[in-house]
């Protein structure tokens, strides 16, 4: 028959094996290799009736508490496991409620809508109205109305980015001037901002830029009212007096024509790659509107007179915060774009 000794070498490995064990699950297992139905201490329990009458008492009493004493050591180190498992659960959960707060980036507005909007309320201070017209335009308001017919060498100064036979992306904001005439009575005072398109890509050009149109009709407008207008725009834009120039130049449109230069801020006027060596930077085109043009907006030529301007929005940017190169506006570089 089994020794007290047995009995209590089984308690023994019991106890390490629990000791030893370190998961829930592990434990479980060793509950159904000492407690289980066929498990060790069952196998004995199984024996007694094997055993001569006066012995069985005595060996089911020590295997009893045996196996009381192995359920409770089971029970011990379930609870240990368990609260170790929270502890560890809590730790590695544990929010530090002191700790500052992670805050998202804000948006903010892109450098050039900055600019347009301060264009606008310039202009807006003199009297003129925001108009608008369409990106996508047909060949009669991008040329043919502004007196660009077909095979016109000036055809070759816009590098036109075409859709269909008729349908074009506008190279300019002037269509927005006939179509504004067409649908309007003088006295006219408008701006017309907007993006561009040209088939075009440097330091001073970007194949989609801005461009904001100014067109004023009215019986005795004249150019020296453009040039005033031209000038005050600049010293308010600047909130200072650089250097302009207006000179000489043709678009078909208006007659005479001008455009305007300011002087190169990069290299203050000594020659520089971003003026091309001329001191200059051209910011916009001007005039007086051609009375064909007046014509194609419905207007009478000898009643009425107007001026009409097209200014680079990038270029006056470039110009204000000197950026070296007109692209940057557009590749999206937030570390460009923070600086404004
Ligand atoms: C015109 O587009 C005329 N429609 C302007 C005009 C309007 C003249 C009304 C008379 C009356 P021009 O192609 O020069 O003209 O462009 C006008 C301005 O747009 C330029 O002075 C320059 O500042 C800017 N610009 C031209 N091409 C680009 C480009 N690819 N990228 C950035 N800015 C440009
Ligand atoms: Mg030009």
């Amino acid at each position: 028959m089994p020794s007290e000794d047995s009995i209590q070498s089984i308690e023994n490995s019991a106890a390490q094996v629990i000791e030893g064990t370190d998961s829930l699950a592990g434990l479980e297992a060793v509950k159904t290799q000492y407690l289980g139905k066929n498990g060790i201490v069952t196998e004995q329990l199984k024996r007694i009736s094997s055993l001569p009458v006066e012995k069985r008492k005595e060996f089911g009493q020590a295997l009893n508490r045996i196996k009381i004493q192995i359920a409770e050591r089971i029970q011990a180190r379930h609870e240990n496991l368990e609260r170790a498992f929270l502890d560890q659960q809590f730790r590695d959960q544990s929010i530090d409620v002191t700790l500052p707060g992670r805050s998202g980036t804000l948006g903010t507005i892109h450098p050039i809508s900055r600019t347009l909007r301060r264009m606008e309320q310039i202009f807006d201070r003199l009297g003129f109205r925001v108009a608008e017209g369409p990106e996508i335009e047909n060949d009669y308001y991008n040329f043919e109305a502004l007196n660009i017919p077909a095979n016109h060498p000036a055809r070759a100064m816009h590098d036109t980015f075409y859709i269909h036979d008729h349908g074009l992306l506008r190279t300019h904001t002037s269509p927005v001037q006939v179509r504004f005439m067409q649908t309007h009575r003088p006295p006219i005072r408008i701006i017309a901002p907007g993006k561009v398109f040209r088939c075009d890509s440097d330091v001073t050009h970007t194949p989609m830029f801005h461009q904001l149109e100014g067109l004023s009709v009215d019986s005795d407008v004249t150019f020296a009212d453009l040039k005033g207008v031209i000038i005050h725009f600049i010293h308010e834009f600047f909130e200072a007096e650089p250097k302009v120039r207006f000179r000489s130049s043709y678009f078909p449109f208006t007659e005479p024509s001008a455009e305007v230069d300011m002087g190169c801020v990069f290299c203050g006027g000594e020659g520089c790659r971003i003026c091309r060596h001329t001191g200059w930077i051209e910011v916009l085109g001007c005039g007086m509107v051609h009375p064909e043009v007046l014509k194609h907006g419905s207007i009478d030529p000898d009643k009425y007179t107007g001026y009409a301007f097209g200014l680079g929005i990038e270029r006056l940017t470039m110009l204000r915060y000197g950026v070296r190169d007109l692209r940057y506006f557009f590749n999206s570089e937030l570390s460009f774009l923070r600086q404004f």
